[in-house]
């Protein structure tokens, strides 16, 4: 019997195939994925990561009940016209605390991996209220509702208990002072903004929407906007040098 006879056998014994199909698919995946448990820099380690601040964590899950990711990336690809554009290409490191994370798949509007520090606060209020007013030709949708939206603050001790059940480092104290940390965020003039920022360095403490009267949803999605991409320090990374 020749070798494509034989191979004839598997091809006419449907569970045969299978089962070796199958069997094939294992081993190959086997060899790719295991060794990736034990490289060591498969996530490189990098300098100045912290978990989301209450505030910013609040202003991530209204971004995603949005649907903000339906438009926007948060992953630039490490090829020259993305890095020249949007800055050094996403480490993976970047999105460790990210559950979920936002890479998104569709850039209607354009990546916001680094879109922190880019613009000032009222520019991201202006532009979420009215894009077209910021951006004649732009198709984003208004989110004029966000800023006379109060923000929801009862909830914030459990989704911190929640990413850390999922692996983020927050700490019990952290945890016990997240309504305390959220307010002190965005009010410059609070007593707790110190032990905040302790807590979660570089965190910034502004009035984000501009209105000291009321916490909104708007404080909380422009505190999320303003920190993305803003905590590895890039100057000591030369993104050309690692470009293929
Ligand atoms: C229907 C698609 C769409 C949705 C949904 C959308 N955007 Fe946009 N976004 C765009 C487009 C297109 C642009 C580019 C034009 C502009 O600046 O308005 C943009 C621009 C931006 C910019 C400026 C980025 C830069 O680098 O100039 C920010 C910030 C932004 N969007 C945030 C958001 C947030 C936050 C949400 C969710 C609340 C959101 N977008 C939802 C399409 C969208």
């Amino acid at each position: 019997m020749s070798f494509l006879q034989k191979h004839g056998i598997i091809e006419r014994n449907l569970g045969l195939l299978f089962i070796l199909s199958l069997l094939t698919v294992l081993v190959g995946g086997l060899i790719e994925i295991v060794p990736l448990f034990y490289l060591k820099n498969v996530i490189e380690k990098v300098e100045g990561m912290r978990p989301y601040t209450p505030l910013e964590l609040a202003g991530r899950n209204i971004y995603i009940r949005e649907g903000c990711y339906v438009c926007h990336s948060q992953m630039i690809r490490p090829f020259r016209d993305e890095v020249e554009r949007y800055g050094n290409y996403s480490l993976a490191a970047e999105s460790m605390y990210d559950r979920p994370f936002q890479w998104g798949s569709k850039r209607t509007g354009p990546d916001l991996a680094r879109v922190g520090g880019r613009y000032s606060d009222a520019w991201h209020v202006d532009h979420l209220i009215n894009p077209q007013k910021v951006v004649p030709e732009s198709i984003m949708p208004s989110y004029a509702f966000l800023a006379s939206t109060k923000l929801d603050t009862k909830n914030i001790e459990g989704h911190l208990k929640t990413n850390q059940l999922l692996g983020v480092p927050y700490s019990e104290e952290m945890i016990e002072n997240a309504l305390a940390d959220m307010l002190a965020q965005a009010n410059p003039e609070a007593d707790g903004v110190e032990d905040m920022q302790v807590r979660y360095p570089k965190a910034a403490s502004r009035y984000f929407d501009g209105n000291k009267s009321e916490l909104t949803e708007m404080d909380a999605l422009v505190a999320y906007m303003q920190m993305l991409g803003t905590l590895v320090d890039f100057s000591v990374y030369k993104a050309e040098e690692n470009l293929r």
